[in-house]
């Protein structure tokens, strides 16, 4: 299924102290793979994600206890642009230690920033929404967003990983206070 921004409905997103956020979500059920439900929560992830500005989100974060998350690579990033994507009942295989370092923002905790540790690649095995399998291997930034989204699917947020509380910073102080040069990103 071909995936466009302009697709599906925007959907409210929650934020921190909606007891979703902070639940396991549910494995989608190999019967819904390919039907209305799940190919429109594809879509509605896709256009919220968008219309939001982020690069990621994951079906929590609209409420919806089912593990899937869509995301995309902006060209900015120092790599190749990537298409939106979704992942269904994805699985991580981490490699490396998690060693390193990046500012991570989410759209259910607007507003702030922090730094987080990180492991610098890891392999997903996934299912689109119809079920057909995906595999490929992530690294840095890629590798960065789908631990965040990842994350979601467990009930867990960046700020949990923080190893360090003193980098959590509101937007407009990371942007006066920090060296970055990088445009921040919201996952
Ligand atoms: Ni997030």
């Amino acid at each position: 299924m071909k995936l466009h921004s302009l697709d599906g409905r925007r959907r409210e997103i929650i934020r921190l102290g909606h007891p979703v956020l902070r639940q396991r979500a549910e494995a989608v059920a190999q019967e819904r793979f390919g039907t209305r439900f799940l190919r429109d929560l594809a879509r509605d992830l896709v256009r919220t994600m968008f219309e939001d500005d982020g690069v990621g989100l994951a079906a929590p974060q609209i409420a919806a206890s089912a593990r899937v998350f869509a995301y995309y690579l902006p060209a900015e990033k120092g790599q190749e642009e990537m298409q939106p994507l979704v992942l269904v009942n994805p699985a991580l295989t981490l490699m490396g230690e998690r060693s390193e370092q990046g500012w991570e923002g989410c759209l259910s905790v607007p507003g702030l920033r922090g730094l987080v540790l990180r492991h610098p690649a890891l392999r997903v095995q996934a299912v689109d929404v119809d079920g057909e399998p995906i595999s490929f291997e992530a690294q840095g930034f890629h590798a960065r967003v789908i631990q965040h989204e990842f994350d979601h699917l467990d009930g867990i947020v960046f700020v949990d990983r923080m190893a360090d509380m003193s980098s959590l910073m509101f937007e407009p102080e990371w942007e006066r206070y920090t060296k970055e040069t990088d445009s921040p990103v919201t996952v």
